[in-house]
């Protein structure tokens, strides 16, 4: 396992979530035009997988359950080489008497799941909880029964032999500014790392998947890319420990560019014990839905979207991106 977490934060690499639900794939088609079916995100994914050099730069791919148990798309990413894992949470309900906050739900069976993913070659998995910022949000409760639920998600996924990717993200919706996601993230954190301890998981066999520290969509005050960076270098230091092989950040509504900025300039900064690495969904895959409109003569373009993003990605892997590499 813990071989495993070190290759997917291998040096030039990162993970692709490619494991939006059925749901929310929809919507993603949606937004950039495509009118799509049941088929769509098979063939999306199909067209995607097969990108000639994407094990250059992406170490694995989280799928969402459907796509793991498709034999011919699971066997795409086998043939390259690619680590396969899986989104093992069945997503984020209403809390009861907690109104505008979630609890992700799952846990019920999961044993029995984790054994079947593991039998498709499934290597790691990702549970994903969420925390929002708003008045008086978010309560102890909240941030209390999620850092249970990846507790208990990350014992029961190192117990069956799949690394764990633990993400308690704090969202970035909201007016709030840098400062208050910056407490709020601390907290969720050190939250969290407390429970794993009691939980007695294998901090050298999981990744953390977190949010970058970063004012809410809605906040007039809209913070640089380094204080980006050097905030959430700071709550990282604070509460994640050395054990931890690897930060793979989610891109959390951040436009591609900005993402691979943020992820660049901290591995500029460095001086960490943990790989920065990233887990990005819509800042990789984003712009080459938008270009594929589930058309088959968009196929190449839509490859080259997804290779420029993961090569961006990967340089950033160093320090060594500039935006003026975008255009080249
Ligand atoms: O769970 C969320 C995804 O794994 C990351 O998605 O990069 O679009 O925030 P994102």
């Amino acid at each position: 396992m813990e071989e495993i977490a070190k290759a997917l934060v291998a040096p030039g690499k990162g993970i692709w979530a490619a494991d939006a639900s059925p749901k929310t794939i929809i919507k993603r088609f949606k937004d950039v035009g495509i009118d799509a079916d049941e088929t769509t995100n098979t063939r999306f994914r199909k067209v995607l997988f097969d990108t000639e050099g994407l094990e250059n730069y992406i170490s694995g791919v989280i799928l969402y359950e459907e796509t793991l148990k498709n034999e011919i798309l699971r066997n795409i990413l086998v043939s390259k080489s690619i680590l396969r894992g899986v989104k093992v949470d069945k997503g984020a309900i209403d809390l009861e008497n907690f109104p505008g906050e979630k609890i992700s739900e799952g846990l019920d069976g999961l044993r029995e799941r984790l054994t079947e993913y593991k039998s498709l070659g499934a290597q790691f998995t990702k549970w994903r909880a969420v925390i929002t910022i708003g008045k008086d949000m978010p309560s102890d409760v909240c941030i209390g029964l999620n850092v249970e639920s990846l507790a208990r998600f990350t014992a029961l996924s190192q117990e069956i032999g799949l690394v764990p990717i633990v993400e308690p993200e704090v969202l970035m919706d909201g007016k709030h500014d840098i400062v208050r996601s910056e407490e709020v993230t601390k907290k969720t954190l050190k939250t969290l790392f407390g429970e794993l301890k009691e939980h007695r998981v294998n901090l050298h066999g999981m990744l953390l998947k977190p949010n970058f520290v970063h004012h809410g969509k809605d906040c007039p005050k809209k913070v640089s890319d380094e204080e980006i960076a050097q905030k959430t270098l700071e709550v990282l230091k604070a509460t994640v420990p050395n054990e931890v092989p690897g930060i793979v950040f989610l891109s959390g509504g951040d436009s591609s560019i900005e993402a691979t900025k943020h992820v660049n300039r901290m591995n500029e900064i460095g001086g960490v014990p943990w790989q920065i690495a990233f887990s990005f969904e819509r800042a990789l895959e984003g712009p080459a839905m938008e270009v594929w409109q589930c058309k088959d003569e968009n196929t190449k373009k839509a490859q080259d979207e997804l290779l420029k993003r993961a090569k961006m990605n990967s340089l950033a892997r160093t320090g060594g991106y500039n935006e003026e590499m975008e255009n080249e």
